[in-house]
């Protein structure tokens, strides 16, 4: 039993606290703050930068020395070695599928790809040119109305099935909310293609003619979602734990992370990337881009850099700048310009004083959007894109969330800076 404590003397006078400090299986030990609240005091820590707002066994990040595991194995590992469908089980049950796990999995997920045949008519609620974020939040949130029993979140078997379908259908919605925008008609999921073929299927497709997925691409992007499968207690994470800390229907929480995550600084970052390295051009052009990072009166940040966690390399940028070098080739797309620029301005900003001294390196965006980019995905779909994989870690946080024998419901507290209670004044006594 772990008896380390820290003890709170206050100046006031009030007595001290002893509060016990908990070892984590890797990383930071924590300091175990809920009996302040019975003593009447809370804690600030705006952005929670250093509060942890759970237990989970899920995933790890070591910010310092760039590494990320997902249930103890490396993302590198699991990158290069398993497949995206084997990382969802992985991080939905805590153990790598055996043959027979996998096959059943595999199998459940392809039969709940399909969408309600109803779902076509909420798409055709929206604008054509509707971003398809916005899509896919309210499709996702609306199929809530179409399996009403995932209310019974409290059942491990309707939490499983719920996990199966968003797992299974959002794929679909991703690739549909495309179609939808590009005013092409909807293309069915196939059982006989692998995830992430069938995902580039729905999106390449026409009823006009057969079309292949290149292997090579499928691999690679089944790749990338892997890396962008789970990443800790994220803001988008985050989200969906507090929606579902209420009972909510997961299709509304998945739906809530959706929208959390298109923030720029967040997973909208992606396709801000893109934009950035567009509006460069040519790498002549990279020291007025970092000069603007730089300034302090700008609001301009570099797009693709920093992290709040990792301050060296995100071990998923190193993957992705390999992967786009794999895609890129086999597109024989080598001399990609913006390719050149992203790795220059990666270079320059490595070497730069303020970007070593604030320890911003590349980040998951950094070089997504150009493998997305080359898969002929437009940049509107990039966080799409981040938001189907990121599913995967969603539904299993909510999923472990939810099966805590004690769930409480998200509640931060606040420290209060308005007036003092006061008298309420007639409006025709205001002003005067
Ligand atoms: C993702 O949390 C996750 O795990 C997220 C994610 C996931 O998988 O879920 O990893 C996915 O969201 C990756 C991040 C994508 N966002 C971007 O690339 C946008 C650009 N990055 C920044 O906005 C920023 O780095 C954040 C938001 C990612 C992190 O911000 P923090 O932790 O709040 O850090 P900060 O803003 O306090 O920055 C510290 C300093 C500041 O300078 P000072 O006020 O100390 O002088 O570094 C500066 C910042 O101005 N800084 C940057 C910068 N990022 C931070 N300056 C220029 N360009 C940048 N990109």
């Amino acid at each position: 039993m772990n008896n380390k404590t820290v003890t709170l003397n206050f100046s006031d006078g009030r007595p001290s606290i002893e509060l016990p400090v908990l070892d984590s299986t890797m990383g930071n030990p924590v300091i175990d703050i809920r009996a302040l609240a019975s003593q009447g005091i809370y804690t600030l820590d705006a952005g929670f930068t250093a509060t942890a707002s759970c237990e989970s066994g899920i995933s790890f990040i070591d910010g310092d020395q760039g590494l990320l595991s997902h249930r103890g194995y490396s993302i590198e590992d699991l990158a290069y070695k398993a497949d995206f469908l084997e990382v969802c089980y992985l991080l939905i049950y805590g153990e790598l599928p055996t043959l027979e796990q996998k096959s059943v999995f595999v199998d459940s997920i392809r039969h709940h790809s399909m969408l309600h045949d109803q779902i076509n008519n909420v798409f055709r609620g929206f604008r054509r040119d509707a971003h398809p974020m916005a899509l896919m939040i309210g499709v996702t949130g609306a199929m809530a109305a179409f399996y009403p029993e995932a209310q019974d979140v409290f059942d491990p078997k309707i939490r499983d099935l719920a996990a199966h379908r968003l797992l299974a259908k959002v794929p679909t919605v991703t690739a549909w909310a495309h179609k939808y925008n590009k005013g092409e008609p909807f293309v069915y999921p196939q059982h006989s293609m692998g995830y992430a073929e069938n995902f580039l299927h729905m999106m390449h497709a026409t009823p006009c003619e057969k079309y292949e997925v290149n292997p090579v691409l499928a691999r690679a992007l089944d790749r990338i979602f892997i890396l962008h499968a789970d990443h800790e207690q994220n803001a988008s994470t985050s989200t969906v734990r507090l929606a579902g800390s209420t009972g909510a229907t997961p299709f509304a929480c998945i739906a809530a992370g959706m929208a959390s995550l298109w923030g720029p600084l967040h997973g909208g970052a992606n396709e801000a990337v893109l934009k950035m390295l567009e509006e460069i051009g040519d790498v002549s052009n990279i020291p007025e881009i970092i000069k603007r990072a730089k300034d302090k009166t700008n609001p301009f940040r570099l797009m693709g850099f920093g992290h709040r966690i990792y301050k060296n390399f995100d071990p998923r940028a190193k993957v992705i700048r390999e992967t786009a070098h794999e895609v890129l080739n086999e597109l024989d797309m080598n001399d990609d310009p913006l390719f050149r620029v992203a790795m220059e301005l990666e270079r320059i900003a490595l070497e730069d004083e303020y970007f070593i001294e604030k320890k911003l390196y590349p980040n998951v965006d950094f070089y997504s959007g150009i493998v997305f980019r080359a898969l002929g995905i437009p940049p509107s779909m990039f966080t799409p894109m981040f938001a189907l994989a990121r599913t995967a870690g969603w539904v299993a946080q909510w999923a472990e969330m939810l099966s805590e024998p004690t769930i409480k419901i998200g509640r931060p507290r606040q420290r209060y800076i308005g007036p003092q209670l006061r008298e309420f004044v007639p409006i025709d006594k205001r002003g005067s």
